[in-house]
């Protein structure tokens, strides 16, 4: 009897919720349905890292979480920005190069050291000279590192632990050697090099939340086999890349290829860390625009998708820990963050989350999802609240330092838990309101993304929307 009882009244519940949370958003999209507009030229491959795959410069890291030069000179030159812009989630910096080859200065903050090096490499390549392309050339003629007899550990940590074959350890650790001999700018681009082949050498692929192992790496991952195809051999991708990294230095058509722009290019400077610290120390009105995409609330895991870099560049099990609670709440493992020790001004965006009637009843409908165990992880009811009041503080900091009219334009995806759609898109459009943004459009990507496999054999599929929100500054608070 009680059991019946049981059947009967959970799925009730749910369907309240459910309706409740239909009801709420529809109110939320009605809104803000004149803002919305399909936008033909903003194609899936333009506004990923896709676009750049062509690009001289762009191309050397793949960077999967990026998005195009082109959509970054696209939004410059359509919305007319001049001045001095940010992007407080740079990654491996394309607004920043972007901006700068159109002769804006842009500030960035990056909490990755894998997007740090990167930035930090590509701004050095000012100071090489013809000599050090010899000796690069030479590298890749010679095979340099064949010779070397000095060899260097690699760092390991462990969820790297037999990425590679042995004789592509072997090669690792001798080219590692054999690169400390060279100057310094010819030393940064050889690791460099490194960096940008380490998947493609490697028994893994980089797959969202986390690395996929391939059967040869002897690591076993679940129950099904994965077999990542070709791994390239070690002295094959590093020649390869060292001539596509060559060949764009040597080339005369330096940055950009869509816009000919050839008056002086801006600054670059870039600050380590995470923008939830950076920001607040920023002044006032400081920028003209703002450009960025942050993190997703999808669970993807940078710290383990990209830990055969992050090992690389030094980092121990510590390091990769703490990195991964300093990101905004994106991963299940993301503990609440103390937001009003980081800064007290932060009780006012911190309440306009809790105004969000939709999102408070998400977050409801998630927790009692989280009691009855039907989530496949307790950790997504603290995963999406803590990632909208992290970016609803971030929001409010970006308005603060932005001049009076100035943009700020962000590119982020809907997301899905628990069969719930997230409108991640209109939750932040009525947070930014409440801050002092006038939203004026939300751009829709023609193409719309369907589900994770797991989520569409569970709840059938539904497109999610990925959005270009245009948000203005239009009053002083
Ligand atoms: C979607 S990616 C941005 C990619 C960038 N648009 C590009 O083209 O390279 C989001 C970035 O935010 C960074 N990030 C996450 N949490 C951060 C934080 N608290 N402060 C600064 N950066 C953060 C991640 O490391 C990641 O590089």
């Amino acid at each position: 009897m009680n059991l019946t009882k049981f059947e009967l009244t959970v799925p009730q519940r749910i369907e309240n919720y459910v309706e409740d949370i239909a009801r709420l958003e529809n109110e939320l999209y009605l809104y803000f349905q004149p803002k919305f507009e399909v936008e033909n030229n903003f194609s899936r491959q333009i506004v990923s890292f896709q676009a750049n795959k062509t690009r001289a410069f762009y191309r050397w890291f793949k960077y999967k979480e990026a998005f195009s030069a082109s959509l970054i000179e696209s939004l410059i030159l359509n919305n007319d920005i001049s001045g001095k812009i940010l992007d407080p989630f740079a990654g491996i910096g394309t607004t920043l190069f972007a901006a700068c080859s159109l002769g804006l200065d842009a500030d960035g903050i990056e909490l990755l050291p894998i997007g740090q090096e990167i930035i930090k490499d590509r701004l050095s390549i000012e100071d090489l000279k013809s000599e050090d392309l010899n000796i690069l050339k030479n590298w890749v003629k010679t095979k340099k590192w064949l010779k070397g007899e000095k060899r260097k550990p690699l760092n390991e940590l462990r969820i790297t632990k037999c990425a590679y074959p042995p004789e592509t350890l072997n090669g690792i650790e001798l080219y590692l050697g054999a690169l400390e001999y060279e100057n310094e700018r010819v030393s940064a681009i050889l690791f460099l090099v490194l960096l940008c082949i380490l998947e493609s050498i490697s028994y893994t692929r980089k797959d969202g939340q986390y690395l996929r192992w391939d059967y040869r790496s002897g690591r076993r991952q679940g129950t099904k086999i994965f077999d990542k195809g070709n791994i390239l051999d070690f002295d094959y991708a590093i020649s390869q890349k060292l001539d596509e990294i060559i060949s764009d230095l040597a080339s005369d058509n330096k940055e950009s290829d869509l816009f000919q722009y050839n008056g002086p290019k801006g600054k670059i400077n870039l600050s380590n860390g995470s923008c939830l610290e950076e920001l607040p120390s920023r002044p006032d009105g400081h920028y003209d625009a703002i450009i960025t995409s942050p993190p997703y609330c999808n669970r993807y895991d940078y710290t383990r998708t990209y830990a055969l870099e992050l090992a690389l560049l030094g980092n121990d099990e510590q390091a990769m820990l703490n990195l991964r609670q300093s990101m905004i709440s994106c991963t299940v493992e993301n503990r609440t963050k103390d937001l009003l020790r980081i800064n007290e001004h932060w009780e006012r965006p911190i309440a306009y989350c809790d105004e969000v009637k939709l999102l408070r009843k998400i977050t409801e409908f998630l927790n009692s999802q989280k009691e009855k165990g039907n989530l496949n992880n307790n950790g997504i009811p603290r995963m999406v609240s803590g990632y909208f009041y992290e970016m609803s503080c971030v929001i409010s900091e970006c308005y603060r330092i932005l001049k009076p009219n100035g943009f700020m334009i962000m590119v982020n995806d809907n997301v899905r838990y628990a069969g719930i759609g997230i409108p991640v898109d209109t939750i932040l459009s009525a947070i930014a309101e409440k801050i002092g943004f006038a939203v004026d459009k939300i751009y829709i990507l023609p193409q719309e993304k369907g589900n994770s496999s797991q989520q569409m054999g569970e709840h059938g599929r539904t497109p999610l929307r990925k959005c270009i929100y245009m948000w203005r500054k239009i009053i002083e608070r």
